[in-house]
């Protein structure tokens, strides 16, 4: 395939062809299960549930799963390490966690049948993305603790690829093995793909003359401004992943490459809510909640992801919803004076720019009593007029998303450059 077609419709997984009716049967059918599964063998859902009188027979409807109570983040930690597992330590197969800023990291289980399905809906994912089986995947998120390494990497095994496992960091490196052995596909954070993207032309090599058809970009947000930039410059399709390790890792949901519309949601396997983040009630977008409903080590019952975002009907996968990029986390939105801001509003105004390069991070500090938040940002190569930038910068940031920014923009490579997650917010405030 060159550059998004679609698949063969008899190349899909016959789920991917079902209606919504038969699709929601079959949730219904698993989320019971899950939910007997939950109660039955780990004593947190089991005292949750009690607490609030409800039980597993209870959900006769999926409509009915609003009434069981969420899962957080703090629920895994308490239960560290292993106090979610649902089958006994000796059939996890593998764990995985996730480092967190403070504190006990989250532990995460799988069985073997879990891998079997992550690796199936990874596959299912790099084929909507528009890889196919017999191409050469470059896998340069991390391998470890964190899921982006080792799912891309089971799932690109699974649809018949030849896995290139590179991991994250060693630039140089990664440009020569992208050069000798011309991968089609590329599974990568977005900002470490700029950094690539760097190192492609300090070599003195034409990033879109690489062999690189498709980049599957995710783990952080990224908006379509920022898709722009990376197709444009390597000449290639970006297409969006997302997933939480809690859920499971990569492969929850998955933009396909002809419609290039937000990501479908894998549903026969995640099971999507939005809820108000601040009253938990159902809305039409807000944050986005999660049940399992095929998990057997850790099933997760209306997980809180603290991902912003709104659920579309299907599109390019009809039976399956869509979920618009997510544009923040509850966590990473800033409140200044006031005002709510998120990272990726910046970026789109960034990347909009004249002069401007897509390296920027957010200070936050507060001189005095209030707080200031600081553009820092990578003039483009020869670009000429920085003030007038800058000004530009401040400017659009104030007319659209309200808030009164210092700029600076500072010389091209300056700026720490990220190898997995960026860190796009350096918070200096008391
Ligand atoms: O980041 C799993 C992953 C790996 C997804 C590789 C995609 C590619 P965690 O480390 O548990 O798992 O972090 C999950 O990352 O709740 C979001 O806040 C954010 N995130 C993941 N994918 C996207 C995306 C992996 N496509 C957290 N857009 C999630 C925006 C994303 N944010």
């Amino acid at each position: 395939m060159r550059h998004g077609e679609p698949p063969a419709p008899q190349t899909l997984d016959p789920v991917e062809r079902v209606s919504r009716d038969e699709l929601a049967a079959l949730q219904l059918e698993r989320l019971q299960w899950t939910l007997h599964h939950a109660y039955q063998n780990v004593p947190f859902y089991r005292a949750k549930f009690d607490a609030i009188g409800i039980h597993p027979n209870d959900c006769k409807e999926l409509d009915d799963l609003p009434r069981f109570p969420f899962t957080t983040k703090q629920d895994l930690r308490d239960n560290y390490p292993f106090g979610m597992f649902a089958v006994p330590r000796e059939e996890v197969a593998r764990v995985h966690a996730s480092s967190g800023t403070t504190g006990k990291p989250t532990v995460v289980g799988y069985t073997r049948r879990d891998i079997e399905i992550w690796s199936d809906v990874m596959a299912r994912s790099i084929r909507a993305a528009g890889g196919r089986p017999g191409q050469i995947v470059h896998v340069a998120y991390g391998y470890g603790l964190f899921t982006g390494g080792l799912g891309a990497h089971y799932g690109a095994e699974r649809l018949g690829c030849t896995v290139v496992p590179v991991s994250g960091g060693m630039t140089p490196r990664q440009i020569q093995l992208i050069t000798d052995f011309r991968p089609a596909v590329i599974m990568v954070t977005p900002s470490y793909m700029l950094a690539l993207l760097d190192e492609f032309e300090a070599q003195g090599l034409d990033p879109r003359a690489s062999s690189l058809e498709v980049g599957i970009f995710g783990a952080e947000p990224w908006t379509e401004e920022m898709r722009r930039e990376i197709e444009e410059r390597f000449d290639l399709h970006a297409v969006d992943i997302y997933g939480l390790s809690e859920v499971m890792g990569p492969g929850v949901a998955q933009e396909c490459v002809e419609t290039k519309d937000g990501l479908h949601v894998w549903e026969d396997h995640f099971y999507p809510e939005t809820v108000d983040p601040f009253t938990g009630a159902p809305a039409e977008s807000g944050e986005l909640v999660f049940t399992s409903l095929t998990k057997e080590a850790l099933p997760i019952i209306r997980y809180r992801t603290r991902d912003l975002t709104r659920l579309l009907p299907g599109t390019a996968r009809p039976a399956f919803r869509r979920m618009e990029k997510v544009t923040g986390r509850t966590d990473d939105m800033i409140i200044l004076r006031g005002v709510n801001v998120f990272p990726t509003q910046i970026e789109e105004i960034v990347l909009r720019t004249p002069g401007l390069s897509p390296h920027f991070q957010l200070h936050l500090t507060r001189p005095e009593r209030l707080d200031v938040m600081t553009v820092r940002v990578e003039a483009r190569p020869g670009a000429e007029d920085r003030d007038a930038a800058a000004a530009a910068l401040a400017r659009t940031v104030k007319d659209t998303v309200g808030v009164s920014v210092e700029v600076e923009v500072v010389d091209p490579e300056t700026l720490e450059r990220s190898v997995g997650k960026l860190k796009r917010v350096i918070d200096r405030r008391e």
